[in-house]
């Protein structure tokens, strides 16, 4: 008996010895929907991800704000109730004012100037601005070119925009321009644009084809004005503790997929906008307004003058790397 009991013994040991120990799981929080250039991108992540390291790692994708919306996840970031998320480069307020910079109207004239900004040594070195409060930035991800929409009246010229209430992410540069424009802004979260433009709480809003289509925001404005006057992108943000703590393979291995999935969201992220105007272009539920250059550069001039409005805000050295980085000069309009 005592033999067979040693036996069982030494059975469970070996058991217990080659169970394998539960993966990491890592939850990715993001409030767009999944056919959206960040969307794609984050799934890109869990894909390479947990191919590269098998078993060891989960990485539970959350889209439309459906664990975090707007306001809670970066608190839930540094809580540890979520261990990466993706906001748009506006949405950084109260950790940082210098990535309000993105918002500047006018400043980047395609995603492609937004790029040679971002690879540059002033670009990556942004990502490390909000150290000092535990955060720390993996990666830019892309969205794309802002358009403007409005239920009514249609927003051919500045002129237009006065008096209209729209919908802004929380910037204090997206503010200052809805304002030089005449427009009312109003700061509200991501799931709730839909429904604030269907029911007139707000007369228009800003973004790009692929959010406005994705949320069926083209079915409740009958104008989408093709602006291109501002850029939405993302910073991938992690828990700095919780990144520095990981096995080091397992985060090298993490950055490396990161940095494959950032390349893939960011290469198809301007067809997915493209794809997105077709397609609100043919559901025929809104009419696109396409501006001649001599329109465009009505916007332009007034909207340019925020850049120098809000540089105390974000730092000239900042805006002036840009421009150098871009080309883009001002005062030659
Ligand atoms: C917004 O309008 O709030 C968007 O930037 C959301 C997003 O993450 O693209």
């Amino acid at each position: 008996m005592r033999r067979l009991l040693d036996l069982v013994l030494v059975i469970l040991l070996a058991a217990a010895g080659t169970a394998t120990a539960a993966p990491l799981v890592v939850k990715l929080s993001h409030v767009v929907a999944e056919n959206t250039p960040k969307g794609q991108a984050a799934l890109k992540f869990k894909e390479l991800a947990e191919k590269k390291l098998p078993g060891k790692v989960e990485v539970q994708v959350f889209p439309n704000s459906q664990l975090f919306g707007d306001g809670k996840e970066m608190e839930a970031l540094l809580l540890g109730d979520v261990q990466v998320i993706a906001p748009s480069l506006s949405k950084f307020d109260r950790y940082t004012k210098k990535l309000q910079v993105f918002d500047l109207p006018f400043l980047f004239e395609n995603i492609e100037a937004v790029d040679r900004f971002q690879q540059g040594k002033a670009g990556r070195d942004l990502l490390d601005a909000m150290r000092s409060k535990g955060i720390k930035g993996l990666a830019y991800w892309h969205n794309g070119m802002k358009q403007l929409s409005s239920d009514k009246p249609q927003l051919r010229v500045p002129e237009d925009v006065k008096g209209l209430k729209l919908r802004i992410q929380s910037s204090k540069v997206l503010d200052a321009q809805m304002r030089a424009l005449g427009g009312i802004p109003q700061v509200m979260a991501f799931s709730e644009v839909y429904q604030a433009l269907q029911t007139g709480v707000v007369d228009g809003t800003e973004n790009t084809d692929s959010n406005i289509y994705t949320q069926k925001m083209h079915e409740v404005q009958k104008y989408l004005t093709v602006t291109d006057h501002g850029y939405i992108g993302y910073v991938v943000v992690v828990n700095k503790k919780f990144w520095d703590g990981l096995p080091p393979d397992i985060r090298t291995t993490l950055e490396g997929a990161m940095k494959d999935a950032t390349s893939y969201g960011n290469h198809i992220a301007r067809q997915e906008n493209d794809t997105a105007l077709e397609a609100i272009r043919k559901s025929g539920k809104t009419q696109i307004i396409t501006l001649t250059p001599q329109e465009k550069l009505a916007w332009k001039k007034v909207l340019i003058p925020v850049h120098a409005q809000m540089a105390d805000k974000i730092g000239k050295d900042l805006i002036q790397s840009i421009y150098k980085a871009t080309g883009f000069d001002p005062t030659k309009l």
